[in-house]
């Protein structure tokens, strides 16, 4: 089929960030001849402008028939992180290769089925001969997975400078879980309300270097991993029911089975209970509190002399709750060791939290579109404990949404940036199908009044 083709072409293309000054470029040109192939109706209709943004980027505008109507906007990511078949993918990476219903390679969830899905479902309705009502963007970055700095950073920039303001953004992130959340029933779709902030600091410490026959009682070494060890050992506090993670189980309560069911719909007397059960496994953990990853400690130069430098690189990603400037008083505090230098390296705070409540026409048209391509779903509230391009688009629009309909099985949180990355030919055609479905309902002026 023509739609499965142009994807298959699509993961194919090694369209890869290596590092932060580093990418495929000659794949990132292929990739935009390969869009223009398979899509010649986006290419060449008198609705659609398209214009290529930081060299690789794409924005398009699709104008509505009713200008008064305030635009939305769809967001994906054409590049990928790097993939080594020698890491013991069953197919190679770059191959789009079948096996048994299932497509591999990097990119097939993070993020080519949103890049190509959005543009498919464009395609087809520009076929039908579909003019929007409500005008809407896509934003395809090319260098989300190094932070987007020349593509969602420059569509911003060019759309506030066109007065742009956004009804809502959606962009991907969270997924739907199926059978990965102990005691939920049914599978359960996660919209991500906001994106947890970080923060990276240096530690260090000089000594003077001697000799090792006579050691000083502390090494460099010495006192800087006792500095690393306190920081893991007090964890930052545990903060659940402080952001919107306590609304997810609210939402989920109903298809928890017993006892679960009981726990969630009664948080207001269980809720130290369950932060404790959740605080109890590394994925769970990161919803609760500020986490904490030693992630680079470097010292030493010959086993006979006393290092007279070690440093250390800490990456925390900050709860909802919490502000990048508590953090870093935090972290001295917990350190408290003169002897010990902390530098602020790159941080960002949490990012708003976009509202979900009944009135939320962003929210509550995702929400639709999930329900009307998946009625077994339960659809509810989540936190990114990731990061996407939408954290550029804060000044464009209160409404950020964070989710795409990949269904995420026990096992599959590992082919995330992992080894054998996949997606079903079945959810695939389900993501075309989403996107189809949401630009048309996004169609509509106001959403239905309050049910009775
Ligand atoms: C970059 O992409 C091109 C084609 O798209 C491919 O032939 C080449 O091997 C890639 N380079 C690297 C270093 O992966
Ligand atoms: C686009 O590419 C040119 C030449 O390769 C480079 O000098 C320029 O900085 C790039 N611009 C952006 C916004 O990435
Ligand atoms: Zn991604």
């Amino acid at each position: 089929a023509r739609w499965l083709l142009g994807y298959l072409l699509a993961v194919k293309i090694p369209t890869v960030s290596f590092s932060a000054s580093e990418q495929n470029t000659t794949a990132l040109k292929e990739f935009d001849q390969l869009l223009r192939r398979v899509f010649p109706k986006i290419f060449s209709s008198s609705l659609v402008q398209h214009e290529m943004v930081g060299n690789y980027s794409h924005l398009l505008t699709v104008p509505g028939s009713e200008p008064d109507l305030e635009p939305y906007m769809l967001l994906a990511h054409i590049d990928v992180v790097p993939a080594d078949e020698a890491d013991g993918w069953d197919a190679p990476p770059f191959s789009a290769q079948e096996l048994n219903g299932f497509i591999y390679g990097r990119g097939t969830i993070d993020n080519k089925q949103s890049v190509m899905g959005i543009l498919q479902a464009l395609e087809y309705l520009l076929e039908q001969g579909y003019t929007p009502r409500r005008s809407f963007y896509i934003g395809l970055g090319h260098d989300e997975e190094i932070s987007g700095p020349q593509g969602a950073v420059n569509i911003v920039k060019l759309l506030k400078s066109r007065g742009v303001k956004l009804l809502y953004v959606l962009d991907e992130g969270l997924t739907i879980m199926d059978g990965v959340v102990d005691g939920l029933i049914g599978p359960g779709a996660l919209i991500g309300v906001s994106e947890k902030g970080q923060a990276t600091v240096k530690l260090s410490v000089s000594t003077p270097p001697g000799h090792s026959s006579m050691p000083p009682r502390e090494s460099s070494i010495g006192i800087l991993a006792s500095a690393v060890t306190r920081l893991e050992k007090n964890r930052m506090p545990n903060l659940f029911g402080h952001g919107p993670e306590r609304a997810t189980f609210e939402h989920l309560a109903h298809k928890f089975g017993w006892p679960y069911r009981m726990v969630m719909s009664n948080l207001w007397l269980f809720s130290s209970l369950l932060s404790s059960v959740l605080e109890g496994q590394p994925d769970t953990n990161a919803f609760v509190r500020t986490t904490t990853a030693v992630t680079m400690f470097n010292s030493g130069v010959k086993i006979n002399v006393m290092p007279a430098y070690a440093e250390a690189f800490v990456n925390f990603r900050i709860h909802s709750s919490q502000t990048l400037q508590e953090v870093l008083k935090l972290i001295k505090s917990t350190i408290s060791d003169e002897r010990v230098k902390v530098e602020f390296v790159s941080g960002f705070d949490p990012l708003p939290i976009s509202s979900y409540d009944e009135d939320t026409f962003g929210y509550q048209i995702i929400k639709k579109t999930v329900h009307d391509i998946f009625p077994e779903v339960t659809v509810s509230p989540g936190i990114c404990v990731g990061n996407t391009d939408s954290r550029h688009y804060t000044e464009l629009s209160p409404d950020i949404y964070r989710f795409a309909p990949s269904w995420y099985k026990p096992g599959d949180s590992a082919r995330f940036h992992g080894v054998n990355e996949r997606i079903s030919i079945q959810n695939y055609e389900e993501i075309v199908l989403f996107y189809f479905q949401l630009m048309q309902n996004s169609d509509i002026r106001n959403l239905p009044g309050p049910r009775t």
